[in-house]
């Protein structure tokens, strides 16, 4: 059986504001969009979805008194239209940075007292003379300059010592600030290296205080904005206990999952979150961030006797673009590294496997699981068409395919230079929704 969703269609409809809840089956659109509710930009995630699908799906299928499961849930994209569509919503998400942004997005704060407390921050700032030294990691001199890190721990030490009531608010000011004030570049995704850009602005230990200011005011603008326009609305979000989207359970029914999961060999949310995760302590050394990382749907960290095995998925048709990655059919890598790639696809459609499994038992009866993912990604030069693979998966486990259509991508792009011959770009979103069946 072959799940046919992507799109061969060069012309778009161009869509101002709202998806139509009549959009046509296998449409392909661009969206342009009115102006944003500032929540959804608060905290950075390198791979945000539009509230424009999540919004069409909710108001499609679903009713107020509905309630959802969002188990990828990035920046809280999906969160926030739930929430403002009054639908429940319990979220995971197995990294700390998200988990971060989605508590402050779903927990309400007092904005004067998030600025009052800030205020407070910088003024102690001044006072100090020696700065303490408590993070470390690989790197740090490279990528944080001196007067930098010593802003960012005295930062630290007085967050720590502030009210426990905004604290959240403020930490994510700060990570923006350690993002800011780094030397990546403004609009870099990854730290990696890039010997072309010569210039690094110099940065004082005011210009971290600076930074702090301007995002602990920028988190309180976005944050007084949400819970005006939510109101009397009861702020209806759960974390849940598990943090691994292979591990929920069917422990409560939902009547629907919305949600974007990891695209593949795309985005490392770790990588892309390093600096972050070291200031935040939120992990504690090189190894543990590692670890963490090697959680990830789409992991590269895995064992090199595992990559010398070819995976075998049991779909003929992936299981054959599996091994043309391995043999190097179409883009001979050096270091193993088609081993990997192969293993590194062979694993993301397993875990996403033992996801859509563990999904359809969360689910009502007649329940949807309706997701966002780019539709083919190269690898190795081998085009894997992600979303129809997925879609067949899913409805090995035991999902009917519902519906689908196309969003054409406008700004997503990795800084690192990529070797179109056999990484290539994605070029389309496709959105599919899926029904469990009665
Ligand atoms: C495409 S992003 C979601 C973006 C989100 N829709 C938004 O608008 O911000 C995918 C998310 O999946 C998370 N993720 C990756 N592997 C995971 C896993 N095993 N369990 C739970 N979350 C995971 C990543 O941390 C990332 O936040």
């Amino acid at each position: 059986m072959t799940i046919a969703v992507e799109s061969q269609q060069t012309s778009y409809f161009t869509i101002a504001g709202d998806i139509p809840l009549d959009i046509a089956e296998g449409t392909l659109i661009s969206v342009t969009r009115n102006q944003p509710l500032k929540i959804y930009s608060l905290g950075f995630q390198p791979a945000k979805s539009i509230p424009e699908i999540p919004r069409w799906f909710l108001q499609k299928y679903l009713k107020s008194s509905s309630n959802i499961l969002e188990p990828f849930a990035g920046s809280g994209t999906s969160i926030i239209e739930a929430l403002k569509h009054q639908i429940e919503v319990d979220w995971l998400d197995y990294h700390p940075l998200s988990r971060l942004i989605c508590s402050v997005k779903t927990t309400y704060f007092s904005a004067a007292e998030v600025l009052e407390q800030a205020e407070k921050i910088i003024e102690s700032s001044a006072f100090y003379k020696q700065a303490p030294e408590t993070v470390n990691f690989a790197n740090k001199d490279f990528w944080f300059q001196k007067p930098v890190q010593e802003g960012l721990e005295i930062l630290k030490e007085l967050i720590l010592a502030s009210s426990l009531t905004t604290q959240p608010v403020l930490w994510l000011a700060f990570a923006s600030t350690v993002r800011k004030t780094s030397n990546m570049n403004d609009g870099m995704l990854l730290a990696a290296r890039r010997s072309h850009i010569k210039e690094i602005p110099q940065f004082s230990r005011e210009d971290v205080f600076n930074y702090f200011k301007f995002y602990a005011e920028k988190a309180a603008d976005a944050i007084s904005e949400w819970y005006n326009l939510v109101g009397d609305l009861r702020i209806n979000a759960r974390k849940l206990p598990w943090q691994n989207a292979l591990d929920i359970t069917g422990d409560c029914l939902y009547d629907a999952i919305v949600t974007s999961p990891p695209y593949i060999n795309a985005i490392d949310y770790v990588w892309a979150t390093k600096f972050e995760l070291h200031w935040l302590n939120m992990v504690e050394s090189d190894r543990d961030r590692l670890n963490l990382y090697a959680n990830e749907i789409g992991t590269e960290r895995i064992p090199k006797v595992e990559c010398k095995e070819l995976g075998k998925t049991n779909l003929k048709y992936l299981d054959r673009l599996i091994e043309d990655i391995y043999t190097g059919k179409k883009y001979q890598a050096s270091k193993g590294q088609n081993q990997l790639r192969s293993r590194v696809a062979y694993k993301y459609f397993m875990d996403m496997k033992k996801h859509f499994i563990r999904s359809f038992e969360c689910l009502r009866s007649g329940g949807y699981y309706c997701f966002t993912i780019g539709d083919t990604s190269r690898i190795c030069g081998v085009d894997i068409p992600v979303a129809s693979l997925l879609a067949e998966i899913a409805c090995e486990v035991g999902f009917r395919k519902q519906f689908h259509f196309h969003l054409l991508l406008k700004n997503r792009k990795l800084n690192l230079p990529r070797n179109v011959d056999w990484a290539g770009t994605i070029k389309h979103d496709t959105i599919i929704v899926l029904e469990k069946a009665v």
